[in-house]
């Protein structure tokens, strides 16, 4: 088998030095009554404090409105969103202006324009970070992809179904919006500040694109899983120590995060990190760049490198199956 180091796991130093989670989680804001307060308050930061935009002693609004100052957490692997914004036409725009090559009033959003409009702190989005949500679509395929996503999220039990203790965590954190009326309460506010420059058809279609795209990646994705599946049901790779069933798992860097379902994953198959890769890394892109108007980001790193991934992964399928007889 092709079992390799857990490369996931991330060294003390990196946790403890403030360069790993901690260094864009957890700043600041210490005390579990200090989270509930600010979130009360309608600030969403349970897990961030305010100086990750306005730093400490000058707590400058200037600073907290130049989109520079999300860019420290808001870039790379499984959130390029700096990356996406920057090099889409919106972010082009903002440059130019800046550059002086644009009139002063000329038109261009920043990430602060669509996520905190007004100054509002409730920085919530429809999709949030993993990209899923309930209920569950009407489509019967698009229905069962789904599943198939939260089983291996660990959300859903893969054998009965039913709903696990990670699915408790990710209400606690308000993760994800698990019903109907707060996804749309999110997307009718996207859907607002596209409007103060685009027409609202326009912002519609281009917002349903993205929920489309979304629903054919998970599609592709959903292959790659049951495909990973029916190898650790034939008893062709075993379940690494830390995963929580017998069952592919995509949150595996959770590790570090004092999460304790997956401490082990010294036995780890190369084909599992195929998976999480797919997932976290280029699910991520195709979807989040098609929001963030980013045509490169959601065909060349997310879609067509989604579209790799399902091929090797089954072809290592097809290997290791080769090797088991
Ligand atoms: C470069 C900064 C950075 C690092 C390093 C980082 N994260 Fe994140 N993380 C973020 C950002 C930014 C988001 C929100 C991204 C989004 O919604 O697209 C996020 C989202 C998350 C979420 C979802 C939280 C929610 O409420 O939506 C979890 C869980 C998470 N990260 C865990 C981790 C763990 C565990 C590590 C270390 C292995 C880690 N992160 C390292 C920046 C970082
Ligand atoms: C994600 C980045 C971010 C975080 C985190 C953040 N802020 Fe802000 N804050 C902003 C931005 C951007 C503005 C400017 C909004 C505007 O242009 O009206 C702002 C404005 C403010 C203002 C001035 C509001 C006004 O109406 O003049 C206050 C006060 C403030 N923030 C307090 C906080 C507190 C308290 C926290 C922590 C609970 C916090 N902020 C966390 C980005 C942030
Ligand atoms: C110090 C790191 C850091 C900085 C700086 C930062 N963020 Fe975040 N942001 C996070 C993390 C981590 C999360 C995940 C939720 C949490 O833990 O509160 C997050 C969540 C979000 C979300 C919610 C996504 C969802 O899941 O629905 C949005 C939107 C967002 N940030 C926008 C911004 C904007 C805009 C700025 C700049 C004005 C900014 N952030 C600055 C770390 C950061
Ligand atoms: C033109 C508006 C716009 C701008 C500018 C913009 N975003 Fe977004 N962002 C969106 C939309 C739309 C979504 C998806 C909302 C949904 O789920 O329906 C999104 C989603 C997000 C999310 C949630 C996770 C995800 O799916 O990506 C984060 C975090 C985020 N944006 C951060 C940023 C940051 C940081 C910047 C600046 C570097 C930025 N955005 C610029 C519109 C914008
Ligand atoms: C502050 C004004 C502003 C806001 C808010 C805004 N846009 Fe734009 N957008 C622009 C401008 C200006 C252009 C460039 C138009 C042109 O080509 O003349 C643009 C271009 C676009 C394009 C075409 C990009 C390309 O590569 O040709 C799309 C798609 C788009 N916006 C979608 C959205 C969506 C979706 C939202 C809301 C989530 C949004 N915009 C919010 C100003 C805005």
């Amino acid at each position: 088998m092709n079992a390799i180091p857990a490369t996931h796991m991330a060294p003390d130093e990196l946790i403890e030095g403030g360069r790993g989670c901690g260094g864009c989680h957890n700043m600041g804001i210490k005390t579990e009554e200090q989270k509930a307060d600010q979130l009360a308050k309608g600030y969403r930061y349970q897990n961030n404090s305010c100086d990750e935009c306005h730093t400490r002693h000058a707590f400058s609004l200037k600073e907290a409105q130049n989109p520079k100052a999300c860019q420290q957490c808001h870039m790379g692997y499984d959130h390029p969103q700096w990356e996406m914004w920057s090099s889409s036409k919106h972010g082009a725009r903002y440059f130019a202006k800046k550059d002086g090559d644009l009139p002063e009033g000329a038109a261009a959003p920043t990430c602060q324009t669509c996520h905190l409009p007004n100054g509002t702190h409730e920085n919530h989005t429809a999709w949030g970070f993993l990209g899923v949500r309930l209920p569950l679509p009407e489509d019967p395929q698009a229905a069962a992809d789904r599943v198939t996503i939260l089983k291996a999220l660990g959300v859903l039990d893969p054998e009965t179904g039913e709903p696990t203790a990670i699915l408790d965590a990710v209400k606690a954190v308000d993760m994800a919006r698990l019903d109907q009326a707060s996804w749309e309460k999110e997307r009718k506010k996207m859907l607002d500040t596209c409007t103060q420059c685009h027409s609202y058809k326009y912002a519609k279609e281009q917002l349903d694109m993205g929920d489309a795209i979304l629903s054919k990646a998970d599609r592709l994705m959903a292959e790659a899983i049951e495909t990973v599946a029916a190898l650790y049901k034939d008893g062709i790779i075993k379940k690494p120590e830390g995963y929580p069933h017998n069952y592919p798992f995509l949150l595996t860097f959770m590790h570090t995060n004092g999460a304790n379902w997956n401490e082990k994953l010294d036995d780890l198959s190369y084909i599992d990190q195929v998976l999480v890769r797919m997932y976290m890394k280029h699910r991520m892109r195709a979807y989040q760049a098609f929001f963030h108007v980013n045509p490169d980001y959601a065909y060349w790193y997310g879609w067509n490198m989604m579209t790799e991934d399902l091929g090797e992964v089954k072809h290592l399928a097809k290997e290791l199956r080769a090797n088991h007889k």
